[in-house]
């Protein structure tokens, strides 16, 4: 009953809180920090799907060991990078993003399960001697199900938080937490897009091996095969994203054609397009390096622009709810100072431990 009411109440007139800081660094941050997080779930994710799917592909015969190695600190690494926009997303939307949690609690719940087998999964492929490549591979098969799972969970409940005006009859359907997000057709399309996008990302850090990692440096076939994963996701992703903005209800694609995420959507586009242009240019040049690195510069600025277009669109289905930009600040910054504190060190340890890898990915 409690629930009931808290989630009739902001459904009709959103939360009223404070937040520890200015607006605009908040979301800047929001911005910077989920970046960083979907680049790993990209490396992540879209590593795996290769190493499962591109069987007689240069990427499995060349760099098996490697990434199968590599997976369970990526996963670490998504895991950390995935806590602080969760701090963001309850300080600002906090009120919006735990009522769409709580109806689907269970599903929510049941992540942290399915994370800790995934976790164990990565690790007996990366370690246990024994096994064979084939039983490596179906270990990544069974893991990859369960990110698939959490990662269509997290999308599943991002979209249901930004429509208010699904949650009281979900709830009411089942106030003990088994409601799923109606929404098929708009979640399936924005998750494929997102993991088009994992593709995408995963052919760029193929070719960031054939600049830095010893043992494949200026293999043409293996940056040849990065170009065209890129290309693929890319193509994937462009599809994927344009049914998704078709199926939005008319009126919200109206206002988010009039907003400035409409914008930022086109540089992204046009930032995509360069790359694709890049990528297809590297594979033919003798001296790849500086078209791979402006690539992964652009990729990075690529998804950012994706963020912040994610934000832009959940402005509009929040509109005349909330306006997180109306939110009061208050004056203590110290949690703030704290964060920007940890950020910086964390930033600094990942860099020296990509910088590690890449350099020598035995030793590391
Ligand atoms: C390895 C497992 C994970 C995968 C594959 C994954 C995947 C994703 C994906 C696909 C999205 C985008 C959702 C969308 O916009 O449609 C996302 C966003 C997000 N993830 Fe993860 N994630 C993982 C782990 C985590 C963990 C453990 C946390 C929290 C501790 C987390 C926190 C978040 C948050 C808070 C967002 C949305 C942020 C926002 O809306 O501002 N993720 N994740």
């Amino acid at each position: 009953m409690i629930i009931q009411n808290i989630i009739s109440v902001i459904a009709q007139t959103g939360p009223s809180m404070s937040i520890p800081g200015p607006y605009w660094l908040f979301t800047v941050l929001h911005w910077l920090i989920l970046t960083l997080h979907l680049l790993a779930m990209n490396f992540l994710m879209g590593g795996v799907l290769l190493m499962i799917m591109a069987k007689n592909s240069p990427y499995r015969k060349l760099l098996f060991f490697e990434n199968i190695k590599v997976f369970p600190t990526v996963m670490a690494a998504t895991i950390t990078l995935g806590v602080a926009p969760l701090l963001f997303l309850q300080v600002i939307y906090g009120e919006f993003f735990y009522s769409a949690s709580i109806i689907s609690g269970w599903q929510w719940l049941l992540i942290i399960p399915v994370l800790l087998v995934v976790y164990y999964l990565f690790y007996t492929a990366s370690i246990k001697k024994s096994l064979s490549d084939s039983g490596r591979i179906k270990l990544l098969l069974i893991s990859l199900t369960g990110l698939v799972f959490v990662s269509f969970t997290i999308t599943m409940i991002s979209d249901l938080a930004s429509k208010p005006y699904l949650w009281a009859e979900l709830y009411q359907s089942s106030p003990s937490g088994w409601s799923l997000n109606p929404s098929w057709g708009q979640t399936i399309f924005r998750w494929i897009h997102i993991m088009s996008g994992a593709l995408a990302v995963a052919g760029i850090i193929i070719q960031l091996y054939v600049l830095y990692f010893d043992k494949v440096k200026g293999n043409r076939e293996l940056l040849f095969f990065g170009g065209r994963v890129f290309l693929m996701g890319v193509l994937s992703a462009a599809t994927a994203a344009v049914i998704y903005l078709l199926t939005l209800e008319p009126v919200v694609l109206r206002q988010f054609l009039h907003s400035p995420g409409l914008h930022v959507l086109t540089t992204a586009i046009v930032i995509n397009i360069i790359i694709a242009f890049l990528v297809y240019k590297s594979s033919e040049s003798l001296s790849p390096k500086p078209m791979v690195l402006t690539s992964a510069i652009l990729a990075f600025v690529g998804v950012f622009l994706m963020v912040m277009t994610r934000h832009y669109l959940r402005l509009v289905f929040l509109e005349g709810k909330f306006d997180p930009a109306a939110l009061q600040t208050s004056d203590d910054y110290s949690p703030l100072i704290m964060f920007l504190i940890t950020f910086v060190i964390g930033l600094v340890a990942l860099f020296w431990m990509l910088k590690k890898y890449f350099g020598s990915p035995e030793k590391a």
